[in-house]
């Protein structure tokens, strides 16, 4: 381990959810080590920041990155933030084992949890921000509905949850106001074959974010000012950016 960095996978699961399944990053476990290559073409890069910078993480502040695959929104939020406390929350413990050695080799500490978004670890109250990054059309109906209610009890009043995922109302293409739109990397996910770029977009709630699906989301579990404060369109999918804060 790099001197001063802290680097722990902790595994919360219960008996029961050893079981339980969940849908991989790439859709499929062994196209994991394309995950990087991959979403690096793609331009997800630029999602992360446009979050980062939405999310306004203050010094010491304390972050859960939820389906945090292998750590590139944490490790962006670290990168702009690197005092902040962040804990990455993913179900798969190989995208996990990725997300540590890229702490090691970056030198900087982080909390690796092996769980699902519906079981957030932390204390009632106690968490300044959630995070998330293109995992929410990853979640069933009951994990989504499951993760709005946790995210209300552990976020403390005035904690703010950032998601940004596929979803909201239908493209808007011509919004030459959108900035993370104009970002340059976001342009390359038009270079991708068709196929790929559907299989991105691909999960079992995608639906379920269309619209107002997320803000509704956030909503229903009791959140104040749920609403999409950013978007991003292109050829595989909208992407939304929805943030609520907790009263
Ligand atoms: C497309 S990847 C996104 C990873 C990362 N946030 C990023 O932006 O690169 C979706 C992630 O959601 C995770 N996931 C799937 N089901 C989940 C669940 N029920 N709770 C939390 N994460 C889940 C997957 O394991 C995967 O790492």
């Amino acid at each position: 381990m790099t001197p001063g960095t802290d680097v722990a996978i902790i595994d919360q699961r219960t008996p029961e959810e050893r079981n339980r399944p969940f849908l991989p990053g790439m859709g499929k476990t062994w196209l994991l080590p394309l995950y990087d290559t991959f979403t690096r073409v793609a331009g997800v890069r630029a999602l992360h920041q446009r979050a980062v910078e939405l999310a306004g993480v203050e010094p010491g502040q304390t972050v859960v990155d939820v389906g945090c695959g292998t750590g590139n929104l944490s490790f962006a939020l670290l990168a702009a933030h690197p005092d902040a406390q962040v804990t990455g929350l993913d179900p798969d413990r190989d995208s996990l084992r990725r997300a540590a050695r890229k702490a090691r080799r970056r030198g900087v500490s982080i909390t690796l949890v092996q769980g699902y978004a519906d079981r957030i670890p932390g204390e009632d109250a106690a968490l300044d921000h959630l995070v998330s990054s293109l995992a929410l059309h990853h979640v069933d109906d009951d994990g989504r509905v499951g993760f709005a209610h946790d995210a209300l009890r552990a976020l403390r009043p005035g904690g703010k949850v950032t998601v940004v995922d596929f979803g909201g109302p239908s493209p808007d293409a011509g919004d030459a106001t959108n900035s993370a739109h104009r970002h340059g990397p976001v342009h390359a996910l038009r270079r991708l074959p068709r196929q790929v770029r559907s299989r991105m977009a691909q999960g079992p709630s995608v639906a379920r974010n269309l619209d107002d699906g997320i803000v509704a989301l956030f909503a229903q579990a009791g959140f104040t000012e749920p609403r999409e404060v950013d978007h991003v369109d292109h050829r595989f999918g909208r992407v939304t950016f929805v943030q609520a804060i907790r009263p």
